[in-house]
C-alpha cells in the first residue's frame, strides 16, 4: 500500500507513470533508510546529472509541498519517510477490508496450473504434498490477483509401471488383498516386482508386453488397470480433502491417449522425427539437450509425448494463456526437453510454459522411495501432526469445544506451512514437533496470534465500540504500533512479490513479519483497561482487527485455516 501511495505522490516529480514508477520502488533493507525508496540511477543519463543530484532535486521539492512525506537524499536513493500521523488511520481502514491487498492486475488471463499429479497406485508421499500445497497457494494467489485459473491434476494413470503392476498382481497379487488395502498392496506387488526382475530380468519384457496390451485397449489388462484407478482415486480424494483442496480437472495421462498419433504425425510432418536404435526421437543438438525419446522401440508411448500432448491440447482446447507445471525439480530436463519440442514445432506459446520447479522433501532426515518400499504415508505424518496438535491443545486450553476440528487445522496447518515458510527450491527436512509448536516460525504460532486477536476483540467488545466511538489514528503513535501499520501495508506488494517469483514463500514470510511486529505492539501496553479512554480502546483494537484480517486471508491463500479460538 505504501508503495501504491508513494508511486502516485512521486509521479509528477519525476515525469513517469505512476504504474512505471511502482515497479521501480523498493522497500529499504532499514528502517533508517525510510519506508520507501527510488534508485535514481536509472535517470541519470536522460538528466544528464550525477544520481545522487538528481534524488536531492527531487527531494527539496517534495519537502516543499508535500507535508504527510519527509524525502531524503541518500547514496543516489530517495527516501522517503511517510509521516506516521497522516497516514494511520488509513491503513488500518484499508487493512480492515475483506479483499484488502487483492487486485485485478490479472484480468483477462486464464493461466492452468498442473499440480499434485499422483502416480496411480501408488501412495501419495509427502513428496507430492509440496506440489499439492506450492501448486494450491499459486492457485489461491493468481485468483486473488484477478486471473482465471484452471487447476489440473495431471494424474499419473499411464505408463510402463502399470505393466509391471498387472504382470506382479498376476503372478503374486490376490483380489482379497488388494480389496483390503489397495495401495499398500499395490505398493507391495510394485516392490515385489522390482526384487524379483533383479533375479529374472525377462520379467521388464512382460511388463512391457503387459503395457502395450493396456495401450491396445485388450479388455482384461483395461479393467484390471481401471480397477486400480478407482481405488487410488478414493485414496487421493481422502488426502485432498483433508488438505482442503479441488481441482477442475483430473486429467490424467490416460486421457491423452487418442491424442498422441496426432502428435506423431505433426512431428514426422514437420520433418522433426528421426529413428534411433528403433526408438523415435526428436534431436536438441541446437538447445544444447540431449534427444527427446517420443515412442519406443515397439512403439509404445512415452511421459514426454504425452506431456506434448497434454500441452497443446491445454493451449488449443482449454485457451490456456500460460502452462505452469509445479513438479519436483528432479524433471527439469524433462520440461526443457518438452518445451523444446514444442518450441521446434514452431509454437511460440511454449514461451508461456513454464516449470516451477521444488526441492526434496525429508521427514524427520527419512527419504521416500516407492521402488525400495521405505516410503512415508502423508496420512500418516498428517495424523501424527495433528495428535500433537490436540497434546498442546489439550494443555493449553483444556475446555475448548470442538477441539478435534480445531487440532485438525492446526496439526494439517503445521504441514502445510512447515513446507511453505521455505523457498521452494530448497530441500526440506521436515521437522513434526518443530513444525507443530505454538512458538517459533510456525503455521501455529500464526493461527494463535490470531486466535489471540479475536479472543482480545470478544473481550474488548470491539464490535461495541466500533458503533459508538470513531477510529483515531493519534493513539496508535507508539513506535510500536506504526512498525505493526508499516507491516500492514506492505502486503499487496508481498502477493505480488509471490506470483512473480511464483514464491508462496513470501507471503509466509510476510504474515511472520506480520504477526511479530503485531506481538511486539501488544507487548508494549495494556490494550483493554478500564479507565481507558474508548477511542483510544477502540483505535487499537481496530489495529488488532486488520491484524487479524489480514493473517487470516494471508494463511487463507496458503492453503491453512485461522480458527478464531486454539
Ligand atoms: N506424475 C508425475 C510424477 O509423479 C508428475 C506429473 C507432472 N505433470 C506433468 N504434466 N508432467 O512424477
Amino acid at each position: 500500500m505504501l508503495m501504491h501511495i508513494a508511486s502516485s505522490l512521486l509521479a509528477p516529480y519525476v515525469a513517469v507513470t505512476a504504474g512505471e514508477l511502482f515497479d521501480k520502488l523498493e522497500y529499504p533493507p532499514q528502517k533508517e533508510l525510510g519506508d520507501v525508496s527510488l534508485p535514481c540511477f536509472a535517470f541519470a543519463k536522460t538528466m544528464r546529472l550525477a544520481p545522487q543530484k538528481i534524488a536531492e532535486q527531487f527531494a527539496e521539492r517534495i519537502n516543499a509541498d508535500q507535508s504527510a512525506v519527509r524525502a531524503l537524499a541518500v547514496g543516489g536513493y530517495l527516501n522517503l519517510f511517510f509521516q506516521a500521523d497522516h497516514w494511520k488511520s488509513d491503513i488500518v481502514a484499508s487493512a480492515s477490508e475483506t479483499s484488502y491487498g487483492h487486485s485485478d492486475i490479472g484480468k483477462g488471463k486464464r493461466v492452468l496450473i498442473d499440480m499434485s499429479s499422483p502416480n496411480i497406485a501408488k501412495p501419495f508421499g509427502i513428496g507430492h504434498l509440496r506440489s499439492t500445497m506450492i501448486g494450491n497457494a499459486l492457485v489461491n494467489l493468481y485468483r486473488a490477483t484477478g486471473h482465471e485459473v484452471i487447476n489440473v491434476n495431471h494424474l499419473g494413470d499411464w505408463g510402463t509401471q502399470f505393466g509391471k503392476l498387472i504382470v506382479a498382481y498376476r503372478k503374486w497379487g490376490s483380489r482379497v488383498e488388494l480389496e483390503l488395502a489397495p495401495i499398500k498392496e499395490s505398493l507391495r506387488l510394485y516392490v515385489k516386482f522390482h526384487e524379483e526382475v533383479e533375479r529374472e530380468p525377462a520379467l521388464e519384457d512382460e511388463a512391457r508386453e503387459a503395457f502395450a496390451r493396456l495401450e491396445q485397449g485388450d479388455p482384461e489388462t483395461r479393467d484390471l488397470w481401471q480397477y486400480f484407478v478407482d481405488e487410488s482415486m478414493k485414496e487421493f480424494h481422502k488426502v485432498y480433502d483433508r488438505l482442503g483442496v479441488s481441482f477442475d480437472h483430473f486429467t490424467g495421462e490416460s486421457f491423452y491417449n487418442d491424442k498422441i498419433d496426432a502428435v506423431v504425425r505433426e512431428l514426422r510432418e514437420k520433418a522433426l522425427l528421426e529413428e534411433s536404435e528403433g526408438a523415435q526421437i526428436v534431436r536438441l543438438e541446437e538447445q544444447e539437450l540431449p534427444p527427446c525419446l517420443i515412442l519406443k522401440k515397439d512403439g509404445s508411448t512415452i511421459y514426454a509425448v504425452r506431456d506434448l500432448a497434454t500441452a497443446m491440447y491445454r493451449k488449443q482446447a482449454l485457451g490456456a494463456d500460460s502452462i505452469l507445471y509445479v513438479v519436483g525439480a528432479e524433471q527439469t530436463l524433462h520440461f526443457q526437453q518438452v518445451f523444446s519440442v514444442l518450441g521446434k514445432m514452431g509454437y511460440t506459446w511454449a514461451e508461456q510454459c513454464r516449470h516451477v520447479p521444488f526441492g526434496l522433501m525429508t521427514v524427520n532426515g527419512k527419504k521416500m522411495s516407492t521402488r525400495k518400499g521405505k516410503v512415508v504415508f502423508l496420512e500418516e505424518v498428517l495424523d501424527e501432526a495433528v495428535q500433537r496438535a490436540l497434546d498442546i491443545i489439550d494443555e493449553k486450553n483444556p475446555h475448548l469445544p470442538d477441539k478435534q476440528t480445531v487440532a485438525e487445522a492446526v496439526g494439517v496447518g503445521a504441514v502445510i506451512f512447515g513446507d511453505l515458510k521455505h523457498h521452494r527450491q530448497l530441500s526440506v527436512d521436515f521437522n513434526l514437533e518443530e513444525a507443530v509448536s505454538f512458538d517459533g516460525e510456525t503455521g501455529p504460532y500464526l493461527q494463535y496470534t490470531h486466535a489471540r486477536i479475536c479472543a482480545l476483540l470478544r473481550k474488548g467488545d470491539y464490535e461495541v465500540l466500533q458503533g459508538e466511538h470513531f477510529v483515531n489514528g493519534a493513539h496508535l503513535s507508539s513506535e510500536t504500533a506504526w512498525e505493526c501499520l508499516k507491516t500492514l501495508s506492505r502486503y499487496d506488494a508481498a502477493l505480488q512479490e509471490a506470483l512473480r517469483d511464483h514464491e508462496p514463500f513470501a507471503v509466509a514470510r510476510f504474515l511472520l513479519d506480520l504477526a511479530k511486529a503485531f506481538n511486539r505492539f501488544y507487548n508494549s501496553g495494556k490494550i483493554i483497561a478500564d479507565d481507558a479512554d474508548k477511542t483510544e480502546v477502540l483505535s487499537k483494537l481496530s489495529l488488532a482487527a486488520a491484524v487479524a484480517n489480514v493473517l487470516k486471508d494471508g494463511l487463507g491463500l496458503l492453503g491453512i485455516k485461522a480458527p478464531r479460538e486454539m
